[in-house]
């Protein structure tokens, strides 16, 4: 029986892992799950925001749904205690090198996106997001020059098999939708993109049935707004993915809607909403969950291989939408619970 491990962390994400607990409940598969602390909750409870047993737990189970870490009462905390840690943790801890982010417009959504409707309904993409290295994970640090000014420095670098794996990941995430990848870099001034895009065109050898394209990141940002349409998958460093997926997701409507996957390349992954724990709305019954139901949908299929289960879930988030079901930042009235419950019944 797969375990799930349940880790709802704070603000809004107790609120919508509860729901897309509700929708798998519903579904009947035969998993367990165990929940633990994560975040602010945990660093209430346990006095760190990733406490052993959390982490155990996240070894432990064949995949891990996550809600959003980010308290604000822990704002003032030396670094490792905040909130934010416990998920920076456990993308290292479990390896979690490759993010998935799809953003597509839901049908009826138009209105909400920040682009014109006939441009936004062409997005249905997938960002590849490198998660374990870049300026990231390089040295860092504070000096002073020998002049007396203050310094600050982050080091970018990747190595040939920490992109080649990620690039992987991106052809064969293009293999399964329309097969067409755009690495995106800044190879015209960073050597760390030079090396990115050697490598990616040495991979692009193993998988002649996928169209390779190259895109400098900053053409890349402005293609997104212009034409997002034209990207199928776009793979790309984990700075550039960063920025790159947040600006997608905002023009594919509203940050309520957009999953994601972090796996580490044997199927294990951690699934959650690309969205914080929006301490405004925490608490109120306000949030969308169906970004969290739709990472459900994400665990099952890259996790558990459960396509079938999959495809329900995201069908019935799609016909609760085409229905009318709307959160207020969707534009409508209906609360966390209520929206879950509109999933839950065009489950069928
Ligand atoms: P946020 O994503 O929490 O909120 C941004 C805005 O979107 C807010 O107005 C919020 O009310 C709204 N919003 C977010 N999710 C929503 C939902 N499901 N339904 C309806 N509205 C929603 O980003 P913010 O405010 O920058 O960060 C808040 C805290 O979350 C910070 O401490 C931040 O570090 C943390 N954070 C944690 C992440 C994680 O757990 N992976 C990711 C991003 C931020
Ligand atoms: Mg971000």
């Amino acid at each position: 029986m797969p375990l799930i491990a349940i880790l709802p962390g704070d603000g809004i994400g107790p609120e919508v892992t509860a729901e897309a607990r509700r929708v798998l409940d519903a579904l009947d598969l035969g998993l367990s799950f165990e929940e633990a602390p994560v975040g602010g909750a945990a660093y209430f409870s346990a006095g760190h925001p990733l406490p052993p047993a959390t982490l155990d737990l996240a070894k432990r189970a064949d995949a891990i749904l996550f809600g959003a870490v980010g308290d604000p009462r822990c704002d003032a905390l030396e670094r490792h205690l905040r909130p934010e840690q416990a998920i920076l943790g456990l993308r290292k801890e479990l390896g979690l090198f490759a993010n998935l982010r799809p953003a597509k417009l839901f049908p009826g959504l138009e209105d909400a996106s920040a682009l014109r409707p006939e441009v936004a309904g062409a997005i249905d993409m997938v960002i590849v997001r490198e998660l374990n290295g870049d300026v990231y994970f390089g040295e860092k640090g504070m000096r002073t020059t020998a002049s007396g000014r203050r310094e600050g420095y982050d080091i970018m670098s990747y190595d040939e098999d920490e992109v080649a794996r990620i690039a992987k990941v991106g052809f064969e995430t293009a293999r399964v939708r329309k097969g067409k990848l755009c690495s995106v870099d800044k190879a015209n001034v960073l050597e760390t993109s030079q090396l990115w895009r050697d490598v990616v065109i040495e991979i692009s050898a193993q998988y002649p049935d996928i169209a390779l394209t190259h895109m400098y990141v900053d053409n890349a940002a402005m293609q997104l707004v212009r034409n997002p349409g034209q990207f199928d998958v776009i793979v790309t460093g984990n700075l550039f993915g960063d920025i790159l997926s947040d600006q997608a997701s905002m023009c594919a409507g509203s940050i309520g809607m957009l999953p994601s996957a972090s796996l580490d390349g044997s199927g294990k992954g951690l699934f959650e909403p690309i969205h914080g724990s929006a301490p405004d709305i925490a608490g109120q019954g306000k949030a969308n969950p169906c970004a969290t139901i739709l990472s459900a949908a994400m665990l099952l299929r890259y996790s558990l291989g459960m396509d079938a289960a999959a495809d329900r879930v995201e069908s019935a988030v799609t016909a609760a939408l085409t229905g009318g079901a709307r959160t207020a930042d969707l534009g409508g009235t209906l609360s966390t619970a209520a929206m879950g419950d509109a999933v839950v019944k065009a489950l069928g």
